[in-house]
């Protein structure tokens, strides 16, 4: 693919350094060889997340200086509102501190008793988190082919119909909460999913009376892939398309950190259900804050009005994610097994097919990842059985589809050199992979252990 140049020139910067290998060693043992506990000033590039770690633009910046800090009814707060309107065609607006906060508020709303299930192509982890929570069962409906890093498809983030619709008929409509289409489906590997699979995930919704959200943290990316990559979409704005995609759909949560380019920011809308919006402003107050600030400052509305429209940015996606596609390719060349094709804020690096003498309990993802902060600095995360936990009834440990280590590319922020430090480090540990050691827990936490728990190499 021909790559273009980054559509905006750089104003500020950030100073960052690599700190010696001696040093890293060091700040990684003092970690518990959990890269979640290093300080970001020890990390030379930071793949950890693209999750409010983008660059805002001196529009954004400027709006920044109009936020209105009304505790209620700020104008800043209806610029937000206009935004949504004008990109989603959804009428009624909460906004909230991030994604996570959107699902607390939501979720509790659309089950109605316990026990229901929410069926998403593949549930992101406080997602799910946050439907067990509200006493929902979430079940992950993805095509087998998402499971297939080597496997060429244009979209790994499809719904499997058929399973979708047997599993309704198996377990009865009236047991179904709802349906959640994650775009793109970061689990899977930030994999998009088509028009056509949207347009039969309604059909089968309707065909139940079941509603439809949308988890939207990268629903422009989502958008240029069927742009690029669905027939009869070439010649379309990525603005009509989220409008098509959007238009099937009933609610939506978001984590603005992604695809809207802020720090901080999430969203809840619903686009015609009075009901439901009530209820949602009820539960906001006490949990967020007043409904139209939601946990957020004027000025924060102010960036997300803005990169919402930002992020719709041909130019803008096609080189951000041209930057992604660049890295995966690169890696490819060298041997290294990744999730092909690649998806929209990250390369997910196989570490099961990297590292295959280390078995999944003792995670090959996470010994990769802290082997790449030990090679040059860089911090990427473990997607795999550590992040997958236990089965919470018998206490064994689960097994990934995938043992996926994420180099997840911020936005605007790092160059194609820093790409080819990634490149250039990763090749020298695929030299020497057979010698990369599994990690057993020195400290494991019950609940979301990857982010706080200790672990040693295992020395044979
Ligand atoms: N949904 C998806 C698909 C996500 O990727 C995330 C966050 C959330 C919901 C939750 O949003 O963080 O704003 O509360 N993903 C980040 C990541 C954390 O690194 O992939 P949040």
């Amino acid at each position: 693919m021909e790559r273009t140049a980054e559509p905006y020139r750089i104003k500020m910067v950030e100073p960052i350094r690599k700190i010696s290998q001696e040093a890293r060693i060091e700040a990684l043992e003092a970690a518990g060889y959990n890269p979640f506990a290093l300080k970001s000033e020890d990390v030379y590039i930071d793949l950890l997340t693209d999750s409010g770690t983008g660059a805002m633009s001196d529009q954004q910046w400027s709006a920044m200086m109009l936020g209105d800090e009304s505790y209620a009814g700020s104008k800043s707060f209806y610029k937000v509102k206009k935004a949504v309107k004008d990109i989603f065609n959804y009428d009624h607006v909460i906004p909230t501190h991030q994604g996570r906060g959107a699902e607390q508020v939501l979720f509790p709303h659309l089950i109605k008793q316990k026990g229901q299930y929410i069926l998403g192509n593949m549930h992101f982890d406080t997602t799910m988190a946050w439907i067990e929570m509200s006493g929902g069962i979430p079940v992950n409906l993805v095509i087998d082919d998402a499971f297939d890093t080597q496997k060429e498809h244009p979209f790994k983030g499809n719904f499997d119909l058929e399973r979708l619709e047997n599993f309704i008929v198996e377990k009865g409509p009236e047991n179904i909460a709802f349906i959640i289409i994650t775009v793109t489906c970061n689990s899977a590997g930030g994999q998009p999913v088509s028009m056509e699979n949207v347009r039969g995930v309604r059909k089968i919704a309707d065909q139940f009376g079941i509603k439809i959200n949308f988890d939207s943290a990268r629903f422009a990316e989502n958008a240029y892939f069927i742009k690029k990559r669905e027939v009869g979409y070439a010649h379309k704005e990525i603005k009509e398309i989220v409008a098509e995609m959007y238009g099937m759909g009933d609610f939506l949560t978001m984590s603005a950190k992604k695809d809207a380019i802020v720090n901080m920011g999430g969203l809840i809308a619903i686009k015609d259900d009075g009901h439901l919006f009530a209820a949602a402003s009820a539960s906001c107050v006490p949990m967020e804050g007043f409904v139209t600030y939601g946990g957020l400052s004027g000025r924060d509305m102010e960036c997300l009005a803005v990169g919402l429209h930002e992020g719709l940015d041909f130019d803008y996606l096609e080189n951000r994610i041209g930057q992604v596609e660049y890295l995966g390719a690169e890696l490819r060349k060298r041997g290294i097994p990744i999730q092909w094709p690649v998806g929209g804020h990250a390369v997910f690096v196989d570490a099961g097919k990297f590292l295959p003498h280390i078995p999944a309990e003792q995670f090959p993802a996470q010994a990769l990842s802290n082997e790449l902060y030990l090679q040059a600095g860089v911090r990427p995360v473990e997607v795999g059985s550590l992040l997958l936990g236990r089965d919470p009834e018998t206490g064994v440990q689960k097994k990934a589809g995938v043992e996926f280590m994420r180099l997840t590319i911020p936005r605007r922020v790092y160059t194609d050199r820093h790409m080819d430090v990634i490149v250039d480090a990763l090749a020298k540990i695929w030299e020497r992979r057979d010698q990369v050691k599994g990690l057993e827990f020195t400290y494991e936490p019950k609940v979301l252990r990857h982010f706080l728990c200790r672990l040693k190499p295992i020395e044979s």
